[in-house]
């Protein structure tokens, strides 16, 4: 028998998260919630079997590296799922709001890819999956709201130009995806999907066999325009 893989979901606690480390769950992996309030993650994990949970904001690179610390590379798929949605045009949204945004659509992720890495490359095995959105589209527009849109358009740039680098060698694959309008706190009441609709992609991409996609840009589980 194969040993189950273990995934790290951030923003576990609720939404979109919560309904992919389910879905994983369900699936026989090894789930660590992530979550800002370790009470949360921890409550979160209650009823999946083999889950464990573990406190980290990626708003604070002293929280990344603690949980780094405790979770010891054993991460074979990594679900960058967290996000925030600040309002405001690019004159009017605070500075502090882009930053926070930048911290946790970019630097987090990077963070995280950077300390689990090596462990994958180790083990021949990596599935990173960030999460997303059409609103980090140039394509599409780039339509949202300014440090969401801009900072997502960013964490699509790391994982592209992280796809193509020399260093990721093996049965390692990066992809992002927009999981489309999704009824959580953060896509509000009106939103059509319920949050096991749109964890379908982000489940699909992280659980991708050898042959799968790499580098690329999904939306029900198809490929769409950077
Ligand atoms: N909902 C949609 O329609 C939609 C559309 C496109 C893309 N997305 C993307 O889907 C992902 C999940 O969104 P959602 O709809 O499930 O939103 P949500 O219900 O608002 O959940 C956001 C999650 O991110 C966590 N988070 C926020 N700041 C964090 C930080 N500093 N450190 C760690 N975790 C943090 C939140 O934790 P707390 O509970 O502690 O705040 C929460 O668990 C996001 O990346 C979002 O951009 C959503």
């Amino acid at each position: 028998m194969t040993h189950p893989r273990t995934a790290l979901v951030t923003g576990a606690n609720r939404g979109i998260g919560l309904a992919i480390a389910q879905a994983l769950g369900r699936q026989g992996l090894n789930v660590i919630l992530a979550a800002r309030h370790l009470a949360e993650a921890t409550a979160a994990a209650e009823g999946i079997p083999g889950a464990s949970s573990i406190a980290l904001d990626l708003a604070d690179a002293a929280s990344i590296q603690r949980a780094l610390g405790e979770i010891e590379g054993r991460v074979d798929v990594l679900v960058n799922n967290a996000g925030v949605c600040p309002e405001g045009s690019a004159t009017a949204v605070p500075m502090t709001e882009v930053r926070r945004a930048f911290e946790v659509h970019l630097f987090g992720p990077l963070a995280l890819i950077r300390g689990l890495l090596p462990g994958m490359l180790n083990r021949d095995y990596g599935r990173i999956v960030n999460v997303s959105s059409g609103w980090g589209s140039f394509a599409e527009g780039l339509t949202g709201p300014f440090a969401y849109s801009v900072s997502k358009a960013a964490l699509d740039a790391l994982t592209l130009n992280l796809s193509l680098s020399t260093e990721l060698t093996g049965n390692l694959k990066v992809n992002a995806c927009c999981p489309g309008w999704v009824h959580t706190r953060m896509g509000g009441p009106a939103a059509p999907r319920t949050p096991d609709q749109g964890a379908d992609t982000p489940v699909w991409l992280a659980t991708l066999p050898p042959d799968g996609p790499t580098g690329g840009f999904f939306r029900d589980r198809a490929p769409i325009a950077w």
